[in-house]
Parts: C-alpha cells; sequence; structure tokens
C-alpha cells in the first residue's frame, strides 16, 4: 500500500498536540466501542481492540513522523509489553510513513548547499525510494558511483521534547508505568532522539566504527561523503543487496545462513567489548545481504557508548560461574540498581530468585561454545517466563523500572540482535565473550 507523498508536516506545537490529543480520544472510543459490542457479541477478543487501537496511534504518528513513530519502533520490538496487534502495526513504521514531496526536498538542499539536488548529483531520484522513521532515502548517482541520500523531515529535531511530552501518558498506559519511572528512562530516550537528528555525527560513527571493525569477516560499509552532507542529509555509498528479512525467507542453506549469523554476532560483540560503542538499532530494515552473502550495515543513527562501569558489571553477569557466586551478584545488583533501597530483605529475596531465572534463560548463548538461536524452545522459554512475571502480582510491584537507564539501549540492541538470529536460524560460536 503507498501512501500519497505529504506536502507539510504538522510542526506547530499546538498541531502536534491536538493530533496526539485525538489519538488519545480516539483509543477512549475504541475501548468503549468495545465493550459496548463486548455486550452483544462476548466472543470479541482483547486482540479485535488492540488492533483498533494500534490502527489509530499508528496513523497518527506515522503522520508526525519524527520522534513518536521512533518511540512506537522501539515499543514494537519489545514482545514482553507490547500485544501483537501494536507490534505488527508499529513494525510497518520503518517501510510505510508517507513520503515528503520534491519541492520541500529541493527547500532543504539550497538551505543546506545552496544549489538543489541536481546540481550536486549527476542524477538524483524525485521521489524517495525509501521511507523511514525520521528520514527518507533518495537514489543519486555521481561520477557513475550510486549513492544513497538520507533527507531528515524539517522540524524532526525541534519537535522530540514536546513531542516525548505528548507520548508520556500513552507510553504510560501502555507500560503500565509511573510517571518517575518512566522519566527515568524517557530522558535517555530523549538524549538518544536528539543524537539521531544529527547526521553529521551519524556519519563520524558510521565511519568510525566501519573503520575499526576491517578486520572482521563479511561486512560491508558505506563510505560516507562529509561535503554533500549536513546535519539534515547524508550521502553515502549506495549498498546493493535484499533486504535482511527477504535473505531470511528465502536463504535455504544452513552455511550461508550461519555464516551471516556468525559475521553479524561477532560484529556485536566486538563493538560491545573492545570499541565499547555499538549501533544500537539491529532490526531488519538497517541490514542488507549483498550478493557473495555480507552484511551491509547501515543506520548509525543511535549508536550506544559502553562505559567501563557498565561492562564491568553487566557482562560480569554473563561469565557463567557468577551465577553460583551469590556474593558478587548481590554486590553487582547492588552497583546497578536491580535493588533500590527501599527493598527489604524480603523483596531482596524474591528479586533474587528472578533475576537468576532470567539470568540463566536471557544470557543462555554465553553459556555454551555454540548457541542455536533457531531453537524455538529458547524463545518459547523467554515468552513464558515474560508472560509469568508480568501476570505475578507481587513481582510487579517490584518489577517497576529497575536497572540503570545506560541499560535500556543495550538491552534494546540485545533483544534485536537475538530476534534477527532468531529469523536467520542461525548457530554461532562465542568468540567474543564479553567479559575478560
Ligand atoms: N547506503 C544505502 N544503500 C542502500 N539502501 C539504503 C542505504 N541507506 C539506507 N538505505 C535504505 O533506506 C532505509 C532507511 O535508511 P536508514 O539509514 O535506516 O534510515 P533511518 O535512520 O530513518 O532508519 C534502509 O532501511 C534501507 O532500505
Ligand atoms: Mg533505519
Amino acid at each position: 500500500m503507498k501512501k500519497e507523498p505529504q506536502k507539510k508536516i504538522p510542526t506547530s506545537k499546538v498541531k502536534r498536540a491536538s493530533k496526539i490529543l485525538g489519538t488519545g480520544a480516539k483509543v477512549g472510543v475504541n475501548y468503549v466501542k468495545h465493550y459496548t459490542k463486548k455486550l452483544v457479541d462476548p466472543s470479541l477478543s482483547k486482540e479485535d481492540l488492540h488492533q483498533a487501537n494500534a490502527s489509530d496511534i499508528y496513523d497518527t504518528l506515522s503522520e508526525l513522523k519524527g520522534s513518536a513513530l521512533k518511540v512506537a519502533q522501539m515499543m514494537s520490538m519489545d514482545d514482553q509489553v507490547l500485544p501483537k496487534a501494536y507490534q505488527e502495526k508499529f513494525a510497518l513504521a520503518q517501510y510505510q510513513a508517507p513520503a515528503l514531496s520534491y519541492p520541500l526536498i529541493i527547500k532543504t538542499f539550497k538551505k543546506h548547499f545552496d544549489v538543489a539536488p541536481n546540481e550536486l548529483f549527476d542524477s538524483f531520484s524525485k521521489e524517495a525510494v525509501h521511507a523511514a522513521s525520521i528520514g527518507q532515502v533518495h537514489l543519486a548517482e555521481k561520477n557513475g558511483q550510486k549513492l544513497a541520500v538520507k533527507i531528515q523531515y524539517p522540524g524532526v529535531a525541534d519537535s522530540i521534547s514536546s513531542d516525548l511530552k505528548l507520548v508520556k501518558p500513552l507510553a504510560g498506559r501502555l507500560f503500565n508505568m509511573n510517571t518517575r519511572d518512566l522519566n527515568h528512562y524517557l530522558e535517555e530516550v530523549e538524549s538518544k532522539l536528539i543524537e539521531e537528528t544529527d547526521y553529521l555525527l551519524e556519519l563520524e560513527r558510521g565511519a568510525l566504527i566501519g573503520d575499526k571493525s576491517q578486520s572482521l569477516n563479511g561486512l560491508v560499509f558505506p563510505k560516507y561523503y562529509k561535503e554533500k552532507s549536513s546535519k539534515q542529509v547524508l550521502t553515502m555509498d549506495w549498498i546493493d543487496g535484499v533486504p535482511f528479512g527477504d535473505f531470511c525467507k528465502s536463504e535455504k542453506e544452513d552455511k550461508a545462513r550461519n555464516e551471516v549469523g556468525q559475521n553479524l554476532w561477532d560484529f556485536f560483540l566486538f563493538q560491545m567489548k573492545h570499541l565499547r560503542l555499538v549501533h544500537a538499532d539491529p532490526h531488519p530494515g538497517n541490514f542488507l545481504i549483498t550478493k557473495d552473502n555480507k552484511i551491509g550495515v547501515l543506520d548509525f543513527g543511535c549508536v550506544k557508548e559502553i562505559s567501563e562501569h557498565f561492562a564491568s558489571n553487566y557482562f560480569e553477569l554473563l561469565r557463567p560461574s557468577t551465577l553460583d557466586d551469590q556474593e558478587k551478584l548481590n554486590t553487582i545488583y547492588q552497583e546497578i540498581q536491580f535493588f533500590r533501597k527501599e527493598d527489604t530483605e524480603e523483596d531482596k529475596k524474591k528479586l533474587r530468585e528472578i533475576y537468576h531465572e532470567s539470568l540463566a534463560l536471557l544470557a543462555k548463548p554465553f553459556h555454551q561454545e555454540q548457541f542455536d538461536f533457531g531453537d524455538p524452545a529458547f524463545f518459547n522459554a523467554i515468552f513464558k517466563m515474560g508472560e509469568n512475571l508480568s501476570k505475578d502480582k507481587s513481582i510487579r510491584k517490584l518489577n517497576n523500572a529497575r536497572g540503570s537507564r545506560d541499560a535500556l539501549y543495550v538491552m534494546r540492541t540485545f533483544f534485536g540482535l537475538y530476534n534477527l538470529l532468531h529469523q536467520l536460524k542461525a548457530k554461532v560460536s562465542l568468540n567474543y565473550p564479553l567479559y575478560d
């Protein structure tokens, strides 16, 4: 389904607010409709309601683009919290947001480079070839080289804080979190989103990580062109390849899938262990697979720095022997705010059990020489654990907002990576255990 290009993005604060409030109202109406319908038709499921809500929320956010859509995308990655209807709808976010018109693009170019796109390049596609969350990508050519030119939707950077304020009540309701706990994490989200609107920062980080990862196998990084880039325009080599998701569906050979999986796994663990800087947005839209099965790595808009404090605590949790060392575990839990001041001894006992169970499961790929990410039992177990935790009322009280906010994007990276490797059904070896 292709949507009409948008001529204007609603940037004024009032317009954006009324859009989101409108969604809130619609969601309310959907609830009312749902429960009245249910009076007549008791077979109606909660899923139907989620479906209606997801559509309304998605339509509003995708028209607003920018940070609101980005938050929606992040929510779609978290299997544990979001009903299926939301996940599916929001997973579309990276493909279906309506595009910007050509006149608006010319205007952007004139502002940044004083010339129109067809003067800067030998050729330039008038229509976007890909639309994404805070930008859209055009295909260009210069001296026979195919280029990808990512252009940011105007007004995105300015609207982040106000957007997040607007999304907050919606997010609070979806995640069932109080304002204080939500703020704790949203501050981190906000600072990351602001970084993401600076394409020159993306250029720098992409070039740096690409450069430092040269010794690894099976990766391709685009070369970036600084003189044809600005804060809101990013020009790089075009990478020819099939979308990651298509590769997973079509590639029948175990050998090829394992090889791609291994190279991806090594790349991420290498970044965390040796660069202390990691591409923190591993979802299928950010990787292309080339003809010779190399991974084209795109989108360094979200990069997370890993502090020594983080590494020496969180990564130490992955060491197999740590699981049997209660004293060490207690120290780490204290350090990373898994325990809170107000926790009673009884709370701590319960928390220790939960953490132990979660860790034993989630760190499994680090506890053996080789791990099969295709194993559905592993993912079923994670899903089940999540379900049990969310059902248990005594845990719910304790479970709120624990862990340093630093962990948010690293966890997201792991969830994303596990998910990609699962889609690949890859068997991988542990070449870079994260602890020393
Ligand atoms: N260098 C490139 N070569 C080929 N396709 C690209 C390139 N850069 C981006 N794309 C396409 O554009 C899409 C969006 O680009 P991306 O950098 O991920 O934007 P965003 O930061 O908005 O997510 C990608 O999913 C990919 O399909
Ligand atoms: Mg992307």
